[in-house]
Order: C-alpha cells, then structure tokens, then sequence
C-alpha cells in the first residue's frame, strides 16, 4: 500500500492538460501556427494517467498519437482552446498550459482564397485571450502550471510570468539551447515556484521531464500550497 501510494501521487486528482500548437486561419486554406510539436504537452498527460491522476487532454492540431488511458478533446484555435480549457476548469485539481497558444489571429478571415497581387501584403493581427492569465484571475482551488519558452533572460521572463498570470508553477525553457528545442524528444527545464526558489534540471526525456515536474507539483498540493 505505501509503495502504491508513492506511485500514484496523483491518485483521484484530475488533470487538464494543454498540448500543442493553435492554428489561426487567415482564409479557408492558410493559417498562422507556431513549431509546438505537442510532445511535451503529451509526455505529461501520460506520466499524469500513470501517476493515478484522471486526465483530460486539450490538444491542438498535432501529429503524435494521445497516451492510453486519457480523455481527448482536439482544438485548432486559441478561442476553441480557451472556451474547452473553461469548461473543465471548476472541476480541475490541476491545470498544465503546456500548448504553445497564438497571441495574435488574424483581424479579418477571409471568405474565400486569397488572391496574390502586385507588391507586399499586410495582414492584421488581433491579440487572442490569454487563457492561462484568466485562469489565474479565476483561480479557486486549482494548482495552475504554466510553461515559459524564450529564447534569452529566462529567470526574468519567468519570474514575470509566475507573476502576472497567478500560476503555482512555472516550467520554463530555453528553446534556442540544444536538446530543449521543439520538437526533440529532449527537454531541459527550470522549475520556478511562488516561495521565490527555482529547481534545474539537466538535460531529459520529455517523459523523464514531465515526471519531474508532475511529482513537484503533487509534493506542492500534499504540502496544501
Ligand atoms: N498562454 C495562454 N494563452 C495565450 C498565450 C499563452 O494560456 N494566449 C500560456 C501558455 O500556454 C504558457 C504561458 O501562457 O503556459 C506562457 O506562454 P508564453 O507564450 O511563453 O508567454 P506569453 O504570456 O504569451 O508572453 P510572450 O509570448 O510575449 O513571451
Ligand atoms: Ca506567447
């Protein structure tokens, strides 16, 4: 019993989990879209399932089988991802934003193909909700994990975002670094928590990472925080 008990830290807590890219349509055959792979995002279902947790998976346009054993809802815009993410939100113990979610869309969706012409084209953006930040507006119980990918100044951006969207965790990343980028089967993350401490983690498997992250934040809601 207490070995199961270690096993399953996750035992009856239920889990949302966003995967992937989004894809904001431009005219019925072009959209906007970023490298997210969802490999992450599904690494975390998976190691949630099998850490005893209940989980539902919102995912968005990706190429990578869903894990055994979890519950799938596909999406392909910011808004569908946003409106799926809510409706699950008051009965979640825990929320992951793993999905790499559009900050802009297209103002004007164009009916039908767009035509080339002459010269340059502009295309207007307008921002999309973001959805993890009013998931920390509208935080009650639920433990809310964000993911940070940048580029440069990590901590800072990190802290930042810990911050100003009310998470319980931050699993940041620096993509230009090797074996951290999108798409790989790698992972090398930083943990950054409320009390202010940050734990690093050197280079692993996505799963391996997931796992990582996901007993973190099981010890943090054991802990009541
Ligand atoms: N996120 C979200 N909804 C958005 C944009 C981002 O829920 N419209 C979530 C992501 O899923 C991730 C976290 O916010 O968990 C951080 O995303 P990121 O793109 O790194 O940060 P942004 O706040 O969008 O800021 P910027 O892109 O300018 O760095
Ligand atoms: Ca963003």
């Amino acid at each position: 019993f207490q070995e199961q008990q270690a096993d399953q830290p996750l035992d009856g807590k239920r889990i949302v989990v966003t995967a992937g890219p989004t894809r904001e349509a431009v005219d019925p055959v072009r959209f906007f879209t970023n490298h997210s792979s969802g490999k992450m995002g599904y690494a975390i279902a998976e190691a949630a399932y099998e850490m005893g947790a209940d989980v539902t998976l919102i995912s968005g346009p990706v190429v990578i089988q869903a894990p055994a054993g979890v519950s799938v809802q596909r999406v392909e815009t910011a808004e569908e991802m946003y409106e799926a993410v809510m409706k699950e939100y008051e009965g979640a113990d825990v929320v992951v934003k793993t999905a790499a979610v559009a900050d802009y869309r297209p103002k004007q969706v164009h009916a039908h193909k767009m035509k080339k012409q002459d010269g340059s084209l502009t295309i207007e953006l307008e921002r999309t909700k973001d959805i993890l930040k009013e998931l920390g507006e509208k935080k009650t119980h639920q433990f809310l994990i964000g993911f940070a990918a940048e580029t440069n100044d990590v901590e800072q951006y990190a802290k930042q975002k810990l911050t100003s969207k009310n998470a319980d965790m931050i699993v940041a990343n620096n993509v230009s670094q090797e074996g951290a980028g999108f798409g790989g089967d790698t992972n090398i993350i930083t943990l950054y928590h409320r009390d202010g401490s940050q734990q690093h983690f050197d280079k692993m498997t996505k799963k391996q990472a997931a796992q990582a992250l996901l007993k973190e934040a099981a010890a943090q809601i054991g802990e009541g925080k």
